[in-house]
């Protein structure tokens, strides 16, 4: 009877650190002087897709593993009458929780590429959506290069005229990538601009790429396998690093 008892929860054990073992914990910090709602979008779509982090708080989430998906953070949202609407970087499902639906721009992005069974993952911080606030993704505990992707300038202050978005009280807080403002395939690296040869860096590409050099300014930015790490590493992301 005892030594059932003990198969039986040393088998359980096993399972659960099995399944359990290359999941990644990302922890959230929102280093920002007022309330942040990050949201993720991913494929599975985790369990939690919203939530609310105010200044100074912190928030953690598993990954399963594989996993790849996205995070950015909504500012300036607001629950009235059941409807919650973020005024920047909302994504559209009235709810704390995105659901499945993504950023609506502009939106720093924080991407993720988690492995099965301890692989190498990849991460970024990306500003091909535009940029809202600072970021920056801080590997722990993997193996391999691991370096710490950032976007710790305020591309807001440079933000060229035509793709500033403003606050209600008139301050830019967010900056429009050209694509999103545009359209145009040469800035969205669209047919028929689709591939790295037919999609050099433009002149608004390199506005953000001279203030966050380690960030993706455009779809073809030169990064692929600059930021990668093995051995299953948990990962923290901090808001206005
Ligand atoms: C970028 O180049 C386009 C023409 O290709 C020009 O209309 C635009 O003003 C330039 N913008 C900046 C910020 O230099």
């Amino acid at each position: 009877m005892m030594k059932t008892l003990v198969v039986v929860l040393s088998l359980s054990l096993t399972l659960l650190s099995f399944g359990g073992a290359h999941a990644a914990t990302i922890s959230f910090k929102n280093n920002c002087p007022y309330t942040i709602w990050p949201a993720s979008f991913g494929n599975p779509q985790l369990s939690t897709t919203g939530f609310e982090l105010p200044s100074q708080a912190s928030f953690q989430l598993e990954t399963p593993a594989p996993w790849s998906g996205r995070f950015w953070a909504r500012t300036g949202c607001t629950d009235t009458s059941g409807k919650f609407v973020c005024e920047i970087a909302d994504c559209g499902s009235g709810q704390l929780m995105c659901n499945g639906k993504t950023g609506f721009r502009p939106a720093t992005l924080a991407e993720f590429t988690i492995a099965a069974g301890g692989g190498q993952d990849y991460y970024d911080v990306s500003l091909v959506d535009g940029f809202n606030l600072r970021m920056s993704v801080t590997p722990k505990d993997g193996t391999g290069t691991c370096k710490v992707s950032s976007c710790a300038a305020d591309v807001n202050e440079i933000c060229p005229s035509v793709l500033q978005k403003r606050g209600s009280d008139g301050k830019v807080v967010a900056c429009l990538s050209a694509c999103a403002q545009f359209g145009d395939p040469k800035y969205c690296c669209t047919p028929p601009q689709e591939t790295k040869e037919k999609c050099p860096p433009t002149n608004y590409s390199q506005i953000f790429h001279d203030k966050c050099p380690d960030a993706y300014s455009y779809a073809y930015d030169d990064k692929k396998g600059l930021f990668t790490c093995s051995g299953g590493p948990n990962y923290l992301m901090t808001f206005c690093a």
